[in-house]
């Protein structure tokens, strides 16, 4: 087994030092989505406030091309859409961004949130920034389109990016050295599959915690990598996770584990 090799270069990144630091982070997931509608601005406004280390959001593209924030592929479930449009199922990728920016993206959730709206992925990078790090899912889109946009922005030694498509991952890697990647897995974890992920060039594993044993952690570390978590939100199972070395949890309570984390004891890192 060998360890994905990363230029040292690379290792002076912002995004990278954070995700070497010691002791554990803590990630909003689609921002602070226990207490705002998920993946709009206040929910990441809210994921600022208790300081969440780093604040995940998931992407599409538009008809148009942008990337637009939201983690299903159609609009019902976090939209007004169907009474909108008066049709059901309509995809992301289906619509003109200026019409996606009629939806309501937090009346769903609660009437305190009327009127939210789906943010552009540039958006949520210009909120999440400056208080925090954003972790980029990529549900669809092409590679060069995000590395063009993080480039343009001044972002891409700034935040990290994960996928679950790894030919994404090794795209991303290949266009841009320095960005800081996560390969996100949901299949029971075992070390073929751990050893492909690593191999797709990305800094950290990302699994879901249901699939992975807390004494695969080590063997993600053996290669090189930083492991993550999605998505927990139960005290105990984090703690479980955090004693036995896990680098990240990826949650919808992020106040919540930021008190787990202040009560843990891991051997000195
Ligand atoms: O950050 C990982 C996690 O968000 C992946 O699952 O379905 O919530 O995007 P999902
Ligand atoms: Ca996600």
């Amino acid at each position: 087994m060998t360890a994905t090799s990363i230029s040292p270069a690379a290792d002076l990144t912002p995004a990278r030092k954070l995700v070497n630091s010691p002791g554990v982070l803590i990630i909003a997931h689609r921002g602070n989505s226990s207490i705002a509608p998920e993946n709009t601005l206040p929910a990441f406004a809210k994921a600022l406030a208790v300081k969440a280390d780093l604040v995940e959001l998931d992407y599409h593209h538009s008809a148009d091309g942008v990337p637009v924030v939201i983690h299903d592929d159609n609009l019902d479930r976090t939209t007004n859409a169907q009474a909108l449009l008066g049709k059901n199922k309509v995809l992301i990728a289906d619509l003109p961004s200026a019409e996606l920016a009629r939806l309501d993206a937090g009346e769903w959730f609660s009437d305190e949130f009327k009127g939210t709206k789906l943010p552009t992925l540039v958006e949520s990078l210009a909120a999440i920034q400056p208080g925090s790090t954003t972790l980029i899912e990529r549900k669809a889109g092409d590679a060069a389109t995000l590395v063009k946009l993080l480039a343009r922005e001044k972002l891409t030694d700034q935040v990290v990016v994960q996928a679950f498509d790894w030919e994404f991952v090794k795209e991303c890697r290949s266009l841009a050295p320095t960005l800081t990647l996560g390969a996100l897995c949901s299949k029971a974890a075992n070390e073929e599959q751990i050893q492909a992920a690593a191999e797709t060039g990305a800094d950290v594993i990302v699994w879901n915690h249901e699939k992975l044993r807390r004494d695969q952690i080590d063997l993600v570390h053996k290669l090189g990598k930083k492991a993550w978590v999605y998505t927990i939100d139960d005290p105990q199972r984090a703690a479980d996770f955090m004693a036995a070395g896990i680098d990240a949890v990826i949650t919808n309570k992020p106040a919540t584990m930021i008190r787990v984390r202040g009560a843990i004891k891991r051997p000195a890192e």
